[in-house]
Formats: structure tokens, C-alpha cells, sequence
């Protein structure tokens, strides 16, 4: 299995997104994202994330922008939005899709794309067996992997003891409950089956940063 680092950044009323927010946490908590990126030879997210944030995914750290690492989609039903950065970016061998679709004409798109597809088998709740994928990523070679989940994905990574270390991102701010947003609900799973390996503060960054181990 590969090394598994999680991370997720919260806002201090545990908010992990809130409609028309961009950022939750500050500069300095990004560059340590970035970092993670670097040091990580895939990262993983699910399609909620991808079709909501359409995020980059990339390394961004200056001369390190060639670094950035393999992305990993989790994706069941084949929802990836064709219009979105990951879809535009994908290129041979930079992109895996783990999907159970017979959508053929979507299939076909993808492949196009140079993008990897993996039909993988669903449980009886319909879900991949999240240790079955980090096994078969470890079979293509994948050794670091990043977990940029969202709430679902991170808590049942973190339940199932999937994750080796846990880099909670906490700003200081309060953020609106008055329009859509999501809650981190895996604080429990980590008090109880996680324990503390450091704390990172420093005079220019105002968020708390916590890693936890297994
Ligand atoms: N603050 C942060 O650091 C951060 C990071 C990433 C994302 N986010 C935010 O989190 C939100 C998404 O969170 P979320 O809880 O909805 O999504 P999530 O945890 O990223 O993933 C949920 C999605 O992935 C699928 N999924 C989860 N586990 C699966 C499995 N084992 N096998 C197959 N599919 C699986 C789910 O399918 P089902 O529908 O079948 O459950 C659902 O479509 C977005 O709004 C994003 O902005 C925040």
C-alpha cells in the first residue's frame, strides 16, 4: 500500500466549504499544500471535489511546476465535467479515472484524452473499496499518495485507518452559515484514533496546523 498523507483545511466554526469562499486558509498553509504536492507522486480527490472546486491539482511552488503529481479521480458514474481544468489539462500517463460506467461515448472521450481509465467494482453500498484502490495505485507504481478529499472521502479514509498522516488545516476565521456550505465531521475518528505528531505555528501564518499519525 502506498504512504497515505490526508489533508483538509477548515475554517474555526469547522467549515470545509462555503459558497462564493474561495480560501479558507492563508498563504502560508498553501505553500505547505504545495509542498505536500511535490513530495507526493499522485493525489487523489473524488468528483464532487473535481466538478465543484475544479481545482489544479498542480504543484505551483516556483521551479518546481514540472514536479506536480499524477492526478487520481474518483469518479463512479463518469460526472467529470468536460469543460473543467483537470478534463482540459489531462495528457498521457498525468491522469487516472477510477469509474463503473458502460457510457461508452464518455469512455471513448476520455481515452482520447490520453486518460487512463480504471473500471473497478463497486461494493454493496455502491462504493470502490478505497483499500482495494490503494493497492491497485501501489501495483502502478504509486508510493506517496495525497488525499485531497472532500468530508465523505476523508472520513471514511480515516475510519478505515487508510491514512498514515493527517494535516488538519485550521484558520482563525468564523465563516457564513447563511448560504450553501459543508462541515468536516472527522474530528472524532481523529481524537480518538489519531494522535498528535506536531504543531506547526509561526509568526506569519495565522492558521493552526496539525499533523496527526496513526
Ligand atoms: N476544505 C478542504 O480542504 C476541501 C478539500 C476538498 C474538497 N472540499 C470540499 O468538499 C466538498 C466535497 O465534499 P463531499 O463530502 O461532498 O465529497 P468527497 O468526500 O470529496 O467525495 C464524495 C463523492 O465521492 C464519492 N465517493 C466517496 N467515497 C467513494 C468511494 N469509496 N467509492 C466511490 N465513490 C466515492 C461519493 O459518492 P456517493 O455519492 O456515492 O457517496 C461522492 O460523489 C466540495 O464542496 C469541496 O469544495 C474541501
Amino acid at each position: 500500500m502506498p504512504f497515505v498523507t490526508s489533508k483538509i483545511a477548515v475554517s474555526n466554526n469547522n467549515i470545509i466549504y462555503c459558497e462564493d469562499v474561495k480560501r479558507i486558509t492563508d498563504k502560508t498553509s498553501d505553500k505547505l499544500s504545495h509542498y505536500l504536492r511535490l513530495k507526493n507522486d499522485a493525489i487523489m480527490i473524488s468528483i464532487n471535489t473535481l466538478n465543484i472546486d475544479n481545482p489544479k491539482l498542480n504543484c505551483r511552488l516556483k521551479g518546481y511546476e514540472n514536479y506536480s503529481p499524477k492526478r487520481i479521480i474518483l469518479d463512479k458514474n463518469l460526472d467529470i465535467n468536460f469543460t473543467s481544468y483537470i478534463f482540459k489539462s489531462a495528457k498521457k500517463n498525468n491522469t487516472i479515472i477510477f469509474h463503473n460506467s458502460l457510457n461508452y461515448s464518455k469512455i471513448k472521450l476520455l481515452k482520447k484524452k490520453g486518460i487512463n481509465l480504471i473500471k473497478f467494482r463497486l461494493n454493496k453500498e455502491k462504493k470502490f473499496n478505497l483499500k482495494h484502490i490503494l493497492k491497485r495505485l501501489f501495483s502502478l507504481g504509486i508510493r506517496h499518495l495525497l488525499v485531497e478529499g472532500g468530508d465523505k472521502i476523508t472520513k471514511n479514509m480515516l475510519k478505515n485507518k487508510l491514512v498514515n498522516q493527517f494535516f488538519l488545516f485550521k484558520s482563525l476565521k468564523n465563516l457564513p452559515k447563511n448560504k450553501k456550505y459543508k462541515i468536516f465531521t472527522s474530528n472524532n475518528i481523529l481524537k480518538n484514533n489519531y494522535t498528535i505528531k506536531s504543531k506547526i505555528s509561526s509568526k506569519l501564518a495565522k492558521d493552526k496546523i496539525t499533523i496527526y499519525k496513526r
